[in-house]
């Protein structure tokens, strides 16, 4: 891939480490102990957490089987190799550890601040940031050589890409290693800039944060979702902010306002809608059909619920 140091460069990676138990946090684990078979450690703040995330990998692996995709003795052994603790000494012996936890700076450089001092000297780390300064995230670090962005999108099985960020600080190696998990994930990577939002999501905060304007100015939510049919994306706009999950829309769209206040520009509903449970109905089909009474009515009143 263009810019992507040679990988005879790479470290070898035995084992990963997963920091959060989250939904994206949980695919992606899945993710590393399907293709790499490799042990795949995942920790959280509390062990419900944990067993949230170990309980959808576990589910994962058991659907994998059902529908044949793997035999019985490979789903016996991707479940014994993953593992999860709330006892973050466990990634000592971990080759690549990646975070997936809340999307704010200061949660990401606390939790590289702790990690850093467990994880062996030649460690390589990654954030699966979807729009922050990678970075920044990494200027709390002694080493922020060993940073890289390793950024997923949804659903994590089936998206083909993964952007690799690199900082002015990143190393060739840690650079080389994220290509070479990458393509042992089966994803195409590219090389990104350390920009706010990257590429992908700086094009798709577009669609999610106008669709969200559109219905801030009165214009009806399935009116949006037709008027978009014409581009023949696979999702309509409001498909794929529940499909991210309302509140990382939400937060993507500040980060982009926060950092480029000419060009994008905040939605008042895409942040009333983030406090509400479910917010869109759909169809068998995956189509969007209305919003819940309880996101309807945070529309008509104009006010946070
Ligand atoms: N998890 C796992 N697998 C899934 C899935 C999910 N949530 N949704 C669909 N799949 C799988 C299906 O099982 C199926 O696999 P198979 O062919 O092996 O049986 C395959 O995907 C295709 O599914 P379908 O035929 O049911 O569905 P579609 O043809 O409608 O495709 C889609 C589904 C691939 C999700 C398609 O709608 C799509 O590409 N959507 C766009 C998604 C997108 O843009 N994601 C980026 C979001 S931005 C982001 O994540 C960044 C963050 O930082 C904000």
């Amino acid at each position: 891939p263009v810019g992507a140091p040679d990988k005879a460069l790479a470290k070898k990676v035995a084992k990963v480490g997963v920091i959060g138990a989250g939904l994206m946090a949980s695919q992606f684990a899945l993710l590393f102990v399907r293709r790499l078979e490799v042990p795949v450690l995942i920790t959280d703040i509390d062990q419900a957490r944990v067993d949230k995330g170990l309980a959808y990998i576990r589910d994962e692996i058991a659907q994998l089987r059902t529908k044949g995709r793997i035999d019985a003795d490979t789903a016996n052994r991707l479940n014994a190799l993953v593992h999860g603790t709330v006892d973050k000494s466990e990634y000592a012996d971990c080759d690549f550890v990646i975070e997936a936890v809340f999307e704010e700076t200061g949660v990401k450089q606390q939790v590289f601040r702790e990690i850093e001092k467990i994880i062996a000297p030649d460690a390589i780390l990654a954030t699966n940031t979807s729009s922050l300064s990678v970075e920044e995230i990494g200027s709390v670090l002694e080493h922020p050589e060993r940073l890289v962005g390793f950024h997923f999108f949804n659903p994590v099985a089936v998206m083909p890409l993964i952007e690799i960020v690199k900082t002015p600080q990143s190393s060739d190696e840690a650079l080389a290693t994220a290509f070479v998990v990458a393509r042992n994930l089966k994803k195409n990577a590219v090389l990104t800039a350390d920009a706010p939002g990257f590429v992908v999501n700086r094009l798709l905060a577009k669609v999610m944060g106008e669709a969200a304007r559109a219905v801030d100015e009165g214009t009806p939510l399935l009116t949006v979702e037709k008027a978009f049919a014409p581009l023949g994306l696979p999702m309509t706009p409001f498909q794929l902010i529940d499909l991210v999950g309302w509140k990382v829309a939400a937060h993507v769209q500040d980060t982009m306002v926060r950092h480029f206040p000419d060009r994008f520009f905040a939605s008042q509903n895409l942040h009333r809608l983030s406090e509400v449970g479910a917010v869109v109905e759909k169809d068998k089909n995956g189509r969007v059909t209305g919003w819940t009474k309880e996101a309807q009515k945070v529309i008509e009143s104009g006010k946070s619920p």
